[in-house]
């Protein structure tokens, strides 16, 4: 039986009580989802997954995306978050053009905003961390929905906000090859999303979204940043050990890496993402 610990009232919840590389049944998977769609962000410890292991857990929750993008393992299944080059495994230095891709998940997003079809969430295994620093946050959207006045939510009940990765990636100097770029396009939302197995809602925020529809772009900042701050007044911190498993609604959470010193240590983690048009698969 899935054992769920909340670590905070209705956000963020330490799971167990079951091997994960095993065959789920379809009450462990039922729990599984519940408990992603109640607490937003899920801790597993101890958990070894290599990658073959890690696809078939994510094919649980849906359909893992295949990016498109600069991660070095695009093309595949996995978005490697790593100091350490995916060929020889060495450490990466610190002015080379990669390190500045990764410097991006420092600031608060949701993984594949930026897609026209945006992620359920996302599942991220610790292979390698470093003894101190690189931990992850998550804040809640939920949350911040939930904190608006009833005026303000009906205010914008119906906006559409559009999220661009080029455009946040530049706010770290880092400039799309034309190859890569050609990949990408505005993707169009509505600001508000309703999860419909709880009908709880949420905001599709963070550095992708880069203006709401119609209106101008400095209206758009602000009412942007205004929900932003909103939610990061509900930070969880996530410090990792080798062998955790973290699994995020990208849908009500946003996150972001923090620093740690990767001229000296070795991070490795790997992501799969849930595309939100193969949401829930049904279980044989
Ligand atoms: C990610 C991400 C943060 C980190 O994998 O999507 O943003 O701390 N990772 O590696
Ligand atoms: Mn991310």
């Amino acid at each position: 039986m899935l054992r769920v610990t909340p670590l905070a009232k209705d956000f963020c919840a330490e799971i167990g009580g079951v091997d994960f590389n095993a065959p789920l049944n379809r009450s462990v998977v039922i729990d599984l989802r519940d408990a992603l769609d109640t607490y937003s962000v899920l801790v597993i410890r101890d958990q070894p997954m290599d990658d073959d292991q890690q696809v078939v857990f994510s094919k649980y929750f849906g359909r893992p995306e295949v990016g498109k993008g600069a991660n070095p393992a695009a093309g595949s299944p996995f978005s490697r978050q790593s100091n350490l080059d995916i060929k020889t495994g060495e450490i990466i230095q610190a002015n080379d053009r990669r390190m500045l891709y990764q410097k991006g998940n420092m600031l608060w997003h949701m993984d594949s905003s930026f897609k026209v079809d945006s992620s359920l969430c996302s599942i991220l295994t610790a292979r390698e961390v470093p003894p101190e620093g690189g931990n992850t946050e998550f804040a809640s959207t939920r949350f911040a929905y939930e904190s608006l006045s009833k005026l303000q939510r009906t205010a914008i009940a119906e906006l559409e906000v559009e999220h661009d990765i080029r455009r946040s990636r530049e706010l770290t100097g880092y400039i799309y090859e034309p190859e890569t770029a050609k990949n990408f396009i505005v993707a169009r939302h509505k600001l508000v999303r309703t999860n419909p197995s709880t009908g709880r809602k949420s905001l599709l925020i963070g550095v992708h979204a880069c203006g709401i529809v119609g209106w101008s772009n400095e209206k758009s900042r602000e009412l942007l940043d205004d929900l932003l701050a909103r939610a990061e007044q509900s930070v969880f911190s996530h410090q990792w050990r080798n062998n955790d498993i973290v699994i995020w609604d990208n849908q009500a959470v946003v996150h972001r890496a923090t620093p740690y010193d990767a001229s000296r240590y070795r991070r490795l983690m790997q992501r799969t993402t849930i595309s939100l048009d193969g949401i829930w698969p049904s279980l044989s």
